[in-house]
């Protein structure tokens, strides 16, 4: 577990503790990159989600807290909470767990679970109960697409290098000051860069698909 943004985990913990225009681009072929960031966020990224939502019960944010803070304020809040409930001496960081297997019967037995720490050593440790809250927002589909490797390397001369990057790297507009760039996604993550880079960029174009949005008529 790593402390980043999401509240879910430290709500889990804390709950334990106390009673324990449509396009769609062709199929892409999807490749697992060699190295991610450490996180995610972007130093502009502000929460699309506002201030009561995100707050525990009982437990305000800051007087003068903006409705869409940023992720450093969400940062702040957890840590408060985690100290104010006591809840850092349950938490291990920076642990990967490689393995659990149960071991016993059907009815009776405990989860066998494989730690590996920053330091790479191995632990093995039994618990009653195992949640899996391991997020799906930390592996990047990053797609390639057919002549992607031309088009990279033909960067017309006295032009900054072309690239194609998945937003999980996304961290300054300015970089595109005065590009032509391509957003490929209407999510939260396409819809922010875009907004940040529009008032920079020579021009941007967004694709994205709005399936969730739109109701079809049930078939037939
Ligand atoms: C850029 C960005 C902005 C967002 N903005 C908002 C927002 O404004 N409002 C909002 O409500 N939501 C926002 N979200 C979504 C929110 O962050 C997620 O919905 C939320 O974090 C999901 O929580 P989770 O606990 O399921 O997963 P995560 O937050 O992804 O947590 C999973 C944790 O499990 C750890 N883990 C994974 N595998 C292992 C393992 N084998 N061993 C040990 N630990 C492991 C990971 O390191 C990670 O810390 C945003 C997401 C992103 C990427
Ligand atoms: N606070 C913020 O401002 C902020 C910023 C970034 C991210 N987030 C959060 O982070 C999470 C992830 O957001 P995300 O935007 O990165 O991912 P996402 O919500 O999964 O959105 C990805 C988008 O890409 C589209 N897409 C996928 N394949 C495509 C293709 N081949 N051609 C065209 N479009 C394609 C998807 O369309 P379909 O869904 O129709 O497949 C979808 O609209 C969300 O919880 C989001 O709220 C929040």
């Amino acid at each position: 577990m790593s402390e980043e943004f999401g509240a879910s985990p430290h709500l889990v913990c804390n709950h334990l503790i106390h009673i324990c225009h449509s396009f769609r681009l062709p199929d892409p072929n999807i490749v697992t990159p060699p190295r991610l960031p450490e996180t995610p966020l972007y130093p502009r990224l502000r929460t699309n989600t506002p201030v009561p939502t995100m707050t525990y019960p009982g437990f305000p944010f800051p007087p003068g807290t903006p409705l869409f803070p940023s992720h450093q304020h969400i940062l702040a809040y957890h840590r408060r909470y985690a100290s104010r409930f006591n809840l850092y001496p349950h938490i291990r960081f920076n642990h990967r767990v490689l393995k659990a297997h149960w071991v016993g019967t059907s009815t009776h037995g405990q989860w066998n679970i494989t730690l590996r720490n920053d330091q790479n050593t191995l632990e093995t440790r039994l618990f009653d109960h195992l949640v899996i809250a391991s997020g799906n927002n930390h592996i990047p589909r990053i797609p390639t697409f057919p002549g992607q490797d031309v088009w990279l390397s033909n960067t017309p001369s006295n032009s900054p290098p072309r690239e194609i990057l998945h937003s999980i790297y996304y961290r300054y507009p300015d970089r595109y000051a005065n590009r032509s760039v391509l957003v490929v996604g209407g999510g939260a993550s396409g819809r922010d860069a875009t907004s940040q880079i529009f008032p920079l960029a020579k021009k941007v174009c967004q694709f994205g698909i709005y399936s969730k949005l739109i109701k079809r008529p049930p078939f037939p």
